[in-house]
């Protein structure tokens, strides 16, 4: 039912209603709005504007209305045009009077503002505890795979072998780093732009300060424009979605190269796999796909808003309602990709075999012998060059650096010396490397030790 009847003599047809809604996005903020409008009557009465009784059966009436929609027994009219309307109109019918003074001092726009505000909050802090989660599985297999040796890439090429664990924990860094940005999104949507009214403020003695105390913002938005008009927090809660997702998407890429017959690094347990309708030998990675492809849809919620933003003139705008959707469905997916890329990593069977006996092939070990060089006195640009033609050699007779002869070695240099197949063991060459943040089994205990820290501090900090 349309609020304005004043000013109307007819009203829109069904379908122009129905394309002017927003019923049915909005009921994911069916319980912010009923919070806003609680603590708005509150402050109504406190602030003598309207009786602690209508506050009283306001406040039941609301309350009676939240649990009808937990319930679903709430019974939505298509006709209402939004929450807003709808949760207002049904307390007027439930209570009366004291339901038409509810939206004394305040404009849909402010109260669709801070519904807004406080779900992506709430979202927020959901996907800060599945980070969170997610983190505490990486941390998991990290530890218990230490000292497994694989193959470290660059552009996809065997370059220099590395610890399992170390590649794991470059993941945990890009998602503690997600987490940062959760957090950002989260702190940009806590304040609070109730008693905005529709753009300008109100003549009545409202106290923001105090609406904001009871709903939990950090503080009041300065600028009664600002606060109707903008929704850049909910493009800092996509963005740092999209990031996520991003991450992910190489995660889940690396799971289907991984777990390819031409890597065979990994087996992915059943529950996270799928068979094939007519070849009975397939088990396919489809999560870990799923995910990787739902990134494409959480960067289009991201576009989407920014393109619905761009240019509107202040203060608010009809073309801000299409601000709901996308927000909640990258929130939606990212939480759901979050517990299967878990689910994913806690199940999966490594074989350490396998990564092993890869992580020395492809001359994986030719910096190492190059740094011999270094060592007993060769400039490393020389020995580079001494190596890479060693590298030509074996190519030619099909050997690897390991198959060498001592001959052959010192052919190239008569700086090698016996002691130089030492330097060829992948796990040798793996765990040499010592540097801070380097992949050697010391420098990961270490890395290790600031993870679990790293993650015990945001579980602390988490909202709520
Ligand atoms: N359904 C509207 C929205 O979601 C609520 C605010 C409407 N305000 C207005 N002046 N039309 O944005």
């Amino acid at each position: 039912m349309a609020l304005w009847g004043g000013r109307f003599q007819k009203g829109v047809d069904q379908f122009t209603q129905e394309f002017g809604a927003s019923l049915e996005v909005d009921k994911n903020m069916a319980q912010q709005d009923i919070a806003g409008s609680r603590a708005h009557a509150r402050m109504l009465a406190k602030q003598g504007i309207i009786s602690q009784d209508d506050q009283k059966a306001i406040d039941a009436g609301l309350q009676d209305i939240s649990q009808q929609i937990k319930d679903g027994t709430f019974p939505w009219d298509v006709n209402d045009e939004d929450v807003h309307m709808a949760v207002e109109s049904k307390l007027t019918q439930a209570i009366g009077q004291p339901g038409a003074r509810l939206h004394t001092g305040r404009s849909r726009n402010d109260q669709v503002a801070t519904d807004i505000r406080l779900l992506a909050k709430d979202l927020a802090s959901q996907l800060m505890h599945g980070n969170v989660e997610l983190r505490r599985v990486v941390l998991q297999q990290a530890q218990q795979h230490l000292g497994v040796v694989m193959p470290g890439y660059t552009h996809l090429q065997h370059a220099q072998p590395v610890l399992l664990s170390h590649h794991l924990l470059a993941y945990f860094w890009m998602f503690t780093r997600d987490y940062v940005r959760l957090r950002a999104a989260y702190d940009a949507a806590d304040a609070n732009p109730l008693g905005s009214a529709a753009l300008a403020g109100t003549t009545y003695p409202l106290d923001r300060q105090y609406t904001t105390q009871l709903l939990g913002f950090d503080h009041a938005i300065p600028n009664s424009m600002d606060a109707v008009s903008d929704r850049d927090y909910l493009l800092d809660l996509e963005y740092a979605c999209s990031v996520a997702m991003m991450h992910f998407s190489r995660l889940c890429e690396e799971i289907v190269m991984w777990s390819s017959t031409e890597f065979g690094f990994i087996t992915l347990s059943d529950s996270y796999s799928t068979g094939s309708s007519i070849m009975p030998q397939k088990k396919n990675p489809d999560f870990a796909e799923l995910t990787r492809g739902k990134t494409g849809r959480v960067y289009g919620d991201l576009m989407a808003l920014l393109t619905t933003m761009k240019s509107l003139p202040l203060a608010y705008n009809k073309d801000l309602q299409e601000c709901k959707e996308g927000p909640l469905d990258a929130a939606k997916t990212l939480s759901d990709c979050m517990e299967i890329a878990a689910g994913m990593l806690e199940t999966m069977t490594v074989h350490d075999d396998v990564m092993l006996s890869q992580a020395g092939k492809g001359f994986t070990a030719a910096t190492d012998v190059a740094d011999y060089l270094a060592k007993k006195g060769m400039p490393f640009r020389q020995a580079h060059e001494v190596v890479g033609k060693l590298v030509l050699y074996c190519e030619q007779h099909h050997k690897g650096l390991e198959d060498l002869t001592a001959q052959e070695f010192k052919a190239a240099s008569p700086l090698f010396e016996d002691d130089v197949a030492q330097d060829l063991d992948p796990a040798g060459i793996a765990n040499a490397r010592n540097t801070y943040g380097g992949t050697g089994m010391k420098a990961v205990q270490v890395q290790l030790g600031e993870a679990v820290d790293a993650l015990k501090a945001d579980e602390q900090n988490l909202p709520r």
